[in-house]
């Protein structure tokens, strides 16, 4: 069930006023703690995770949404203006997130993003479990490409492993197409993946290897990028693992 509360309903204030000039100055409003403070502790329930929508925030991921999704309440709080006192973070708040690198005017849609990509893990939500299973990111790669009918449009061919109706083969085509993709789109995803044993099967590792060593041609644009060796990576990799705890 999804209840939306509107702040103004919970401020103390003769004009229901929810914000203030930043102390320190710097111009923008902040929001002021009471209202935010009293609407938090009457929405919480026991159990429940309060989370502010903030660019600061960690970065919300497959992982990270489908952490949220076994909490059996989340109060997202959608921020405004400059932001939220940091009274109110501290004391009320459990985790910020952040839907990406990026500075929006409100947290009402970073709010909305993380409602759908968490519904995606409640059963019932997605109708075909099964096709989510090798949606991006589920396996720590990206998705291999999908075709439907006709098999020759405009004379591009559906791949003729698609119809050969060998299944073990069109799983490993669709594998290798998935660390291509992978390694063109997101290197630092496939270099993870190697990295992670447990994802790491015997083929899977010596198809990454093959792909990390040698320099990787996109045969759509002719861009030749050659992945950081494993160490390279280790720092950036390491601190983005901390952000996440
Ligand atoms: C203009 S932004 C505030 C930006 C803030 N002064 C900063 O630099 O971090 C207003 C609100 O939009 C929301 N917001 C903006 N970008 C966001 C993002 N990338 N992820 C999540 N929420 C975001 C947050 O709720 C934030 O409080």
């Amino acid at each position: 069930m999804l209840n939306v509360h509107n702040l103004r309903d919970y401020s103390t204030d003769k004009n229901r006023c929810v914000d203030d000039v930043a102390y320190g100055g710097g111009g923008g409003m902040v929001f002021s703690p009471q209202p935010l403070v009293t609407a938090i502790r009457a929405i919480r329930k026991p159990g429940g995770h309060v989370v502010l929508l903030s660019p600061s925030g960690v970065k919300l991921t497959h992982k990270k949404a489908e952490e949220l999704s076994r909490f059996n309440q989340l109060v997202l709080i959608c921020g405004r203006y400059e932001g939220v006192d940091q009274r109110v973070i501290d004391s009320e708040v459990d985790e910020e997130i952040s839907i990406g690198d990026f500075v929006l005017t409100g947290g009402e849609i970073p709010a909305m993003i993380l409602i759908e990509t968490v519904s995606r893990f409640i059963p019932g939500v997605v109708g075909n479990q099964d096709s989510a299973k090798n949606d991006s990111f589920v396996n720590g790669l990206l998705e291999y490409p999908h075709y439907t009918r006709p098999a020759v449009f405009e004379g591009a061919k559906v791949p003729d492993v698609l119809l050969s109706g060998d299944h073990k083969e069109i799983v490993n085509w669709r594998r290798e197409e998935a660390l291509k993709k992978t390694m063109r789109n997101r290197p630092e995803l496939l270099t993870r993946h190697c990295e992670d044993a447990r994802h790491c099967e015997r083929s899977e590792a010596i198809s990454s290897q093959r792909l990390l060593r040698r320099p990787f041609g996109s045969p759509r644009n002719d861009v030749v990028a050659t992945l950081p060796r494993n160490d390279d990576n280790r720092h950036s990799e390491r601190s983005e693992e901390s952000k996440d705890v």
